[in-house]
């Protein structure tokens, strides 16, 4: 049986503009934003996507949710290229999302009912005023705001950070989508409500049998959700697995950083140079693009970059993951 979602090979570049010679220029250089990128996710299964501030996480989500179109490779839902589905209309609807920020994605000047009943004004034919309504209070029931009598007729602006991210999570459900990409949804909310939006996808997940994706710099918060993690890096996975597996092995020098600043333990490592922020413009163009921020590289890291495959949970696209085991 095909996965539920594969990606194979995908890649995205974006134009450079912000620079006066590429103004000028007749050759127009171009950033590759995500670089021949493979995975694949199960039916019901959440995939955590983790990495820092511009490796790619937001705009891998933008090219599963069909908003943007891969330059080179494939995405192919229940086995069928999305570029075909798009066209049929009704990927829209398979697919939803929540955004990070619970103030700025609901209208102000909407009713909850409005909001939530919204993807189904959307290629929702069929279906009746009331029959929508319907779908809308058994949405808002499943992420528990309640009483939804009242609930329906209220503003955002009258709602907490918490209860306006269930108003979002509703609207991602309405449509019984089959795969829900969540981009930070907790990030912005106070750290009391976090883990109750957590154990909200969670449940959700395995009540109605969604996939997720679940697009976080936590890596802390993402064990208590995730089945399988991609560690992206300026556009590659550059470590993928089983979540337990990866987290308590890690065998890429950029993995380890991340989990080393989960625990403030930042001091001298073997294996990476300091905390620092990656300088875009000190990718090499070819092969590992931690070389420069890695201690153990050599120059056999500037060759093309493989991917090994450890077990069948857990792979890792270093030439020295042995030296980090
Ligand atoms: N439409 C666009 N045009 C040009 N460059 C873009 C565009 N969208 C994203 N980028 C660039 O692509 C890179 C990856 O951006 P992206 O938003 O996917 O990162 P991210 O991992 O989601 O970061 P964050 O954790 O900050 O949300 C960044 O360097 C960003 O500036
Ligand atoms: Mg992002």
């Amino acid at each position: 049986m095909a996965p539920f979602l594969l990606l194979r090979n995908v890649s995205k570049s974006f134009p450079v503009q912000n620079n006066l010679s590429n103004l000028f220029s007749k050759v127009k250089s171009n950033k590759k934003v995500i670089d021949d990128v493979s995975l694949e996710v199960n039916k019901g299964e959440v995939l955590v996507l983790a990495g820092e501030s511009g490796s790619g996480k937001t705009t891998l989500a933008k090219l599963i949710m069909g908003a943007l179109t891969p330059d080179h490779g494939a995405i192919y839902f229940e086995g069928e290229d999305i570029q075909i589905l798009k066209k049929r209309k009704n990927y829209y609807s398979l697919v939803q999302m929540i955004h990070q920020d619970p103030y700025s994605s609901l209208n102000p000047h909407m009713k909850i009912r409005d909001i939530v009943m919204e993807p189904l004004k959307i290629h929702g034919k069929g279906l009746n005023r009331s029959e929508k309504e319907e779908k809308v209070r058994t949405a808002l029931s499943r992420v528990r705001l309640e009483p939804v009598d009242e609930i329906l007729d209220k503003y955002p602006t009258l709602l907490s950070g918490g209860q306006r991210q269930r108003v979002s999570i509703a609207r991602s459900i309405v449509k019984d989508p089959k795969l829900i990409i969540a981009d930070e949804p907790v990030s912005m909310l106070d750290i009391s409500v976090r883990a109750e939006i957590l154990s909200l996808i969670n449940d959700l997940r395995k009540s109605l049998n969604i996939s997720i994706i679940y697009i976080t710099h936590d890596l802390a918060t993402s064990r208590f959700i995730g089945d399988r993690i991609g560690i992206m890096y300026a556009g590659n996975i550059i470590e993928y697995g089983d979540i337990d597996e990866v987290l308590q092995n890690p065998l890429h020098p950029y993995t380890l950083m991340l989990l080393d600043a989960v625990s403030y333990n930042l001091t001298q490592s073997k294996f990476y140079k300091g905390y620092l922020e990656p300088n875009v413009t000190s990718f090499p163009s070819r092969g590992c693009k931690f070389y420069n921020r890695c201690k153990v590289s050599t120059q056999e890291c500037t060759q093309d970059i493989k991917q090994f495959h450890i077990n069948k949970k857990h792979s890792v696209s270093c030439f020295y993951y042995k030296n980090v085991a």
